[in-house]
């Protein structure tokens, strides 16, 4: 049995939990708004068109932070085209998804929508095929309180309240060809840091995130980082990082790939650092993680969509993956790295919220349920608090061809001492064997088990078991049993391909 050696300590810790750590994301894509949050007509929608039952799962997963309209999508956006009574509102392609967007929902309804999912709104400006000026009558809109034209224009669309969204991001995904109006970094540079010091006299106490790579593996990757923070350095908060994860041929690669995500973040902290201390800048730069998932890209008609070749519908399935266990066992190990590195990744929206790679599926008219990969977020979510602990690992490890030498046990914990309870988010890699993790907790004092779950394939299923519209509770978590706590030290035996939660506190 494949062992690993753990030792935390409430004297060392990393840094606060990020609240904004667990956010996702919204965006104008496929299924994502409509017949996701929005469609009136549903038995369950609201007098707004608001889906209620997918409303009372969001509030379960309890995102923190919700990252809107896009995308891809975005990179096209009319946001006037949003606002306003719904029957005079256009009708548009668009051409990142090739697809009708209506804009029956937009801006308001997103405002209206986050009040109710008790979470806060981020918006993306257009830096595609738009620039300063619609930058800065968007958030004139969204949070000058009255007497000018976009502030009156909200005021006379029903919203007599300024919607104070804090976090904006300056366009989306610029380094990427695939995005319109894609760019080199050093106009890019320009662009978002001269749309900055704008928005900010719009409205100073806005925080912006300003666009890093689509991935790690983009050709143009630490260059564009360097270069877009050398123009924007003064003007911006954040610097933004993407990455999806597929199972290709290899799943012990695919149980690793947190260890792309380490090493992207990592990077990016070293560059923005870099730029930091060339130009002698007090500040610190954090990094904005707002895309990241597992999304089977290979299977989708997203490839069609970039060909040209699919129909101008609305509202079309797209990249709808149904998540399996193993997809949840790696989204937990994600959501561990980003823990890891809660000193510097201080935003982060898993992409996406609903149908979308969601964490959730619904139904047009039908039901709405979470998806395997919810669990783990879920639980991350509600569980980390206080402050990362500064995991001391020492796993037997395994061979992958990417990634080398790879640890067996993924583990990232807190330590909330109000409550005086340590969580410990674990997972088990090896696909055959289970692990015992002994977990050395001698500085908290006496503590007891709280809780613990675990997500694994249970007896009939596999690691490919996934939640459908027929089985929405099959992949949950269940109790794991055998946590033991004794002589400063917890005991955990994890399941073969497992992902769980232990939750230990003082009496
Ligand atoms: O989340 C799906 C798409 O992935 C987004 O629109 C884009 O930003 C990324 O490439």
């Amino acid at each position: 049995m494949p062992r690993a050696r753990l030792t935390v300590d409430p004297d060392f810790t990393i840094a606060p939990v990020p609240p904004r750590l667990f956010g996702t994301f919204v965006e104008h894509m496929g299924r994502g708004v409509y017949t996701g949050i929005y469609e009136p007509g549903h038995p369950k929608a609201d007098a707004d068109g608001l889906r209620t039952d997918v409303l009372d799962l969001v509030r379960e997963l309890g995102p923190t932070v919700v990252r809107y309209p896009g995308g891809n999508f975005v990179s096209g956006y009319y946001w006037e085209d949003g606002v306003g009574p719904k029957d005079e509102r256009p009708r548009r392609l668009d051409r990142a998804w090739r697809t009708i967007e209506t804009n029956e929902f937009g801006l308001g309804e997103f405002a209206r929508w986050a009040k109710a999912a008790d979470t806060e709104p981020m918006m993306a400006v257009n830096l595609g095929t738009r620039g300063v000026q619609e930058a800065c009558d968007i958030l004139e809109y969204a949070n000058h309180p009255g007497g000018t034209k976009f502030s009156d224009l909200r005021r006379a669309h029903g919203n007599a309240d300024p919607f104070d969204i804090k976090l904006w991001c300056l366009g989306n995904e610029m380094d990427g060809p695939w995005q319109v109006g894609h760019k080199t970094a050093a106009e890019y540079g320009r662009l978002a840091a001269e749309t900055a010091r704008a928005m900010r006299l719009v409205d100073p106490r806005i925080e912006l995130v300003a666009c890093g790579s689509s991935k790690y593996a983009m050709p143009t990757f630490g260059e564009w980082e360097r270069v877009v923070l050398e123009e924007t350095y003064d003007q911006v908060d954040y610097i933004s990082a993407h990455a999806y994860y597929q199972e290709h041929d290899d799943l012990g690669d695919f149980l690793a790939c947190a260890r792309d995500m380490d090493t992207f973040i990592e990077s990016v902290v070293a560059t923005a650092d870099a730029v930091r201390a060339r130009g002698k800048h007090r500040k610190r730069i954090d990094i904005s993680f707002d895309e990241w998932n597992v999304w089977y890209q290979s299977r989708h008609r997203a490839s069609a969509i970039a060909k040209g070749e699919s129909e101008w519908e609305v509202a079309p399935r797209v990249i709808e993956d149904e998540y399996s266990i193993t997809d949840a066992v790696v989204v937990g190990t994600l959501l561990n790295s980003l823990l890891r590195h809660g000193d510097r990744v201080t935003v982060a929206c898993q992409a996406q919220l609903v149908n979308v790679i969601g964490l959730l599926r619904s139904e047009p008219g039908g039901p709405a349920w979470k998806q395997a990969i919810a669990h783990p977020f879920e639980q991350v979510r509600r569980r980390a608090a206080g402050e990362i602990l500064d995991v001391r690992a020492r796993s037997d490890r395994y061979e992958t061809p990417r990634f080398g030498d790879v640890d067996l046990v993924d583990a990232a914990g807190t330590w909330d001492a109000e409550t005086g309870t340590v969580a410990l988010f674990l997972a088990n890699r090896d696909q055959a064997e289970a692990a015992t993790v002994e977990v050395g907790v001698r500085g908290f004092g006496e503590l007891r088990v709280q809780h613990a779950a675990v997500l694994a394939a249970a007896e009939g299923q596999d690691r490919h078991t996934t939640n459908d519209d027929g089985h929405q509770d099959r992949v949950g978590l269940r109790p794991l049993d055998g946590v033991e706590v004794a002589d400063g030290q917890a005991t955990v035996t994890l399941p073969p391909l497992s992902w769980a939660v232990v939750q230990l506190a003082r009496p």
